[in-house]
């Protein structure tokens, strides 16, 4: 791991669907197969394509593949945060709160009045949504299947612009 701050040494760029495969590392090694939070490669090569999609990649200097992505959708005047993930080697560096930043930018530049996004309820990620101004505005019980067969609540979190 990099002890450089990450505002110093990341830059945020648009990804296409050839970055997929880099995508799908990232999210390999972030999310726990425990909680089916992750998408499969089909599911995020199935919505890049899609009206209003954005996917933004967060690129370290000195290493050659990006190190975290977010994933949102703008609809008329609403986005949503699809996924949101960090390299484990580079997590605790300030680059996940640096894409949820400019997620919102994007989003308000857009024309978004609000920002919202599904949760799995206890995910330690909670707490950088709330720092950030979302609250939480509904919960889907069941959302998530785990790789054991457990299901996991979803919290919904919203942030009016
Ligand atoms: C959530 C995630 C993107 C955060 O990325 P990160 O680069 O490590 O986050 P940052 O270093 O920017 O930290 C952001 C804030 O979240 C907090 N935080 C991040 N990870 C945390 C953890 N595991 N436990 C407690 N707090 C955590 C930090 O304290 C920080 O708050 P601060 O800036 O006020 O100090 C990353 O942990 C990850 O990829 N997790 C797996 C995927 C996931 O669950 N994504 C969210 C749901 S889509």
């Amino acid at each position: 791991m990099s002890s450089v701050p990450a505002a110093e040494a990341i830059r945020l760029l648009d990804g296409k669907s050839t970055d997929l495969s880099a995508v799908m590392t990232i999210m390999n090694g972030a999310f726990s197969e425990r909680y089916g939070e992750a998408w499969t490669r089909s599911q995020c090569a199935g919505i890049l394509p899609m009206a209003g999609v954005s996917l933004v990649l967060a690129q370290d200097n000195g290493h050659e593949q990006p190190v975290g992505f977010s994933l949102f959708r703008t609809v008329a005047d609403e986005a949503e945060l699809l996924l949101l993930a960090v390299a484990p080697d580079h997590q605790h560096r300030g680059v996940g709160r640096l894409l949820l930043e400019q997620f919102v930018e994007r989003a308000r530049g857009l024309g978004a009045s609000r920002v919202h996004l599904e949760v799995r309820d206890g995910n330690p990620a909670v707490q950088m949504y709330r720092r950030a101004g979302f609250k939480p505005v509904g919960r889907r019980p069941n959302y998530y299947r785990g790789s054991d067969g457990r299901q996991y609540d979803a919290i919904t979190l919203a942030h009016a612009l």
